[in-house]
């Protein structure tokens, strides 16, 4: 069985202050939620005052990156390990924003894939087109190879603890959202490719959608069959807000 997911990227945004205010507010405001899991991925500096805060909760913590080598001199990364340490247990993995900004190619991001998996750390793999690509009709091709050149590199075992975010370039912090029809029919060619290589199991694999999606929308997002969730950027940092998304299913 597949379960609901959503979870809150805060990119770099916050102070720890600020984001431990942030999870105190979601940890209160999500006591009544059942059929979602909650995941919220702060920035590294406050990755130990957040766990602190969700000790005796079900709300999961992610990173939002790791390290593609396993430890040494790499100054200014931090590693798979050292958040296991940290009772981390997510962490997303081939952001756009690292595959535009910081040129992380599949390559590195199988490393990490494998190095968080290794540690026990599910990855949150982000899969998605940019606003050419999808007008070139060429987005079930670049979001194909994306999974192939990673996810298709991982065996069996790890598959079933791989979470799998689709996220439009396009739709991610420009408050344009992929309809639910748009979402539906990628995120069924997904499980399909998904399917191609493990089989069965795909259907056991959370898929969420991320990029611009906000208690408006989120609704009609989630209804979809092949949607189980969200990763929620601007969205999660307010906690009224992320609970409100939460509650779409
Ligand atoms: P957004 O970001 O919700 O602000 O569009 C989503 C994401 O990048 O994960």
């Amino acid at each position: 069985m597949r379960i609901n997911i959503v979870a809150g990227n805060w990119k770099m945004n916050t102070t720890v202050s600020e984001g431990v205010k942030l999870v105190s507010e979601i940890v209160e405001k999500s006591k009544d939620l059942s059929n979602v899991k909650l995941i919220v991925a702060p920035p590294f500096t406050h990755i130990y005052s957040v766990c602190e805060k969700l000790k005796g909760t079900e709300i999961g913590l992610s990173a939002q990156n790791c390290a593609s080598e396993e430890k040494g001199a790499y100054t200014g990364e931090v590693s798979a390990e050292m958040l296991a340490n940290l009772c981390v247990k997510y962490a997303i993995i081939g952001h756009s924003e690292r595959r535009e900004y910081y040129k992380e190619c599949s390559e590195i991001l199988l490393k990490k894939t494998k190095l968080a998996l290794a540690n026990s750390i599910s990855p949150v793999f982000c899969v998605g087109e940019n606003l050419n690509e999808r007008e070139e009709n060429r987005h079930f091709e670049v979001v194909r190879k994306q999974i192939e050149e990673v996810v298709f590199n991982i065996n069996e075992n790890d598959f079933e603890k791989i979470i799998i975010a689709y996220e439009p370039v396009w739709a991610i912090g420009t408050g344009k959202t992929a309809t639910s029809e748009q979402a539906q029919e990628i995120h069924a060619f997904i499980r399909k490719v998904l399917s191609e290589k493990f089989g069965k199991k795909a259907e056991n694999t959370s898929i969420l959608y991320g990029g611009s999606c906000k208690p408006s929308n989120a609704k009609e997002i989630f209804a979809q069959p092949d949607v189980d969730g969200g990763l929620i950027g601007g969205a999660s940092l307010n906690a009224d807000d992320f609970i409100a998304i939460a509650k779409s299913f």
